[in-house]
């Protein structure tokens, strides 16, 4: 994989994102596609997979789309299965999909707390476990997107906390079992990111979102590029030595206030 300072550097590049269709990962998505790689967007809803892909069409770039769930096994290899038909072996996958909202424990139900950790947690097992049969190896970089609440105990984050704390593991498990293969594996951990779903779900009031710039060391919302060109760094040749890692892409909320 090429030097990310160049504005080709992902040319011909097959990537498979879960999660593209909207917010960070579309973000993602489309810088990866501007320095040239063929995409997958894999989700559930049609509509907005089409839209995304559009943005990316439209700007010259290529980019397919398949709709699924990530917590259907079946759905996840026929998708992956398709990628590498129509675009070759896989050179990037990231694994993006989640789901989150607010809920203390006591107003969360078994299902609800499995339904987050189904999502976020064995939907990214899931990718990364398919994803494998299809890789460039060596060169292939995967990378997960995780979230401070896996490290930071958030309350009315029960759900999303254990699921992305799994996922930071995961991370590291698999840096192991295929770093021999030359494969690498790494998460980037993004704090609260403008204009996303994510951030209105958990920042839903004035005063939380006051509260909120006070407790970021930089001052500010992150913004979608930020991220990507994080993800960008990780699946390039300059991190050619970087595996097992979570990369905290916060503006230091997750040093916390003292
Ligand atoms: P978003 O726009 O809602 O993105 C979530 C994506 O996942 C959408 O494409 C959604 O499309 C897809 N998705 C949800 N459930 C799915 C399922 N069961 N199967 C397949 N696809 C599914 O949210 P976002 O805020 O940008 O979050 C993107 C990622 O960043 C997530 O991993 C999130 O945990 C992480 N993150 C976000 C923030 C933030 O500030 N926003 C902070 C830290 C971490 P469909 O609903 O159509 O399936
Ligand atoms: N508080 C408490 N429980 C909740 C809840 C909330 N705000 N929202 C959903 N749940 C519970 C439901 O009550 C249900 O449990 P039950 O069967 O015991 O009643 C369980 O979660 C599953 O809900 P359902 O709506 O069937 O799940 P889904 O698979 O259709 O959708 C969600 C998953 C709930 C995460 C949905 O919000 C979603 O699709 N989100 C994707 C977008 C997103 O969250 N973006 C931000 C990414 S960080």
């Amino acid at each position: 994989m090429a030097d990310y300072f160049r504005d080709d550097c992902l040319q011909g590049k097959v990537v498979f994102v879960s999660g593209g269709s909207s917010g960070i990962n579309l973000g993602i998505a489309q810088q990866f596609a501007a320095k040239g790689a063929r995409l997958m967007l894999f989700s559930r809803t049609e509509d907005k997979l089409r839209a995304a892909a559009q943005t990316i069409t439209e700007t010259g770039g290529t980019a397919l789309w398949a709709a699924g769930d990530v917590r259907d096994w079946e759905a996840v290899r026929a998708a992956l299965a398709r990628c590498h038909v129509e675009l070759g072996p896989l050179d990037v996958v990231l694994s993006g999909a989640a789901g989150n909202f607010l809920a203390p424990v006591t107003g969360l139900s078994s299902n609800g707390f499995k339904t987050v950790i189904d999502i976020d947690l064995l939907g990214t097992y899931n990718v990364l476990k398919h994803s494998y049969e299809y890789l460039q190896r060596p060169g292939a970089s995967l990378i997960s997107i995780t979230a401070p609440q896996a490290v930071m105990p958030m309350a009315e984050q029960a759900h999303a906390g254990a699921a992305k704390a799994g996922i930071n593991m995961l991370t590291k498990v698999l840096a192991r079992e295929w770093g021999p293969e030359g494969v690498r594996v790494n998460a980037i951990s993004p704090g609260f990111i403008a204009d996303t779903e994510g951030t209105a779900r958990l920042v839903d009031t004035a005063e939380k979102s006051v509260a909120l710039l006070k407790s970021i060391p930089l001052g500010r919302l992150g913004e979608k590029n930020e991220i990507a060109d994080m993800a960008l760094f990780l699946c390039s040749d300059n991190a050619r030595y970087v595996t097992g890692s979570i990369f905290d892409c916060d503006g230091g909320y997750v040093l916390g206030t003292a």
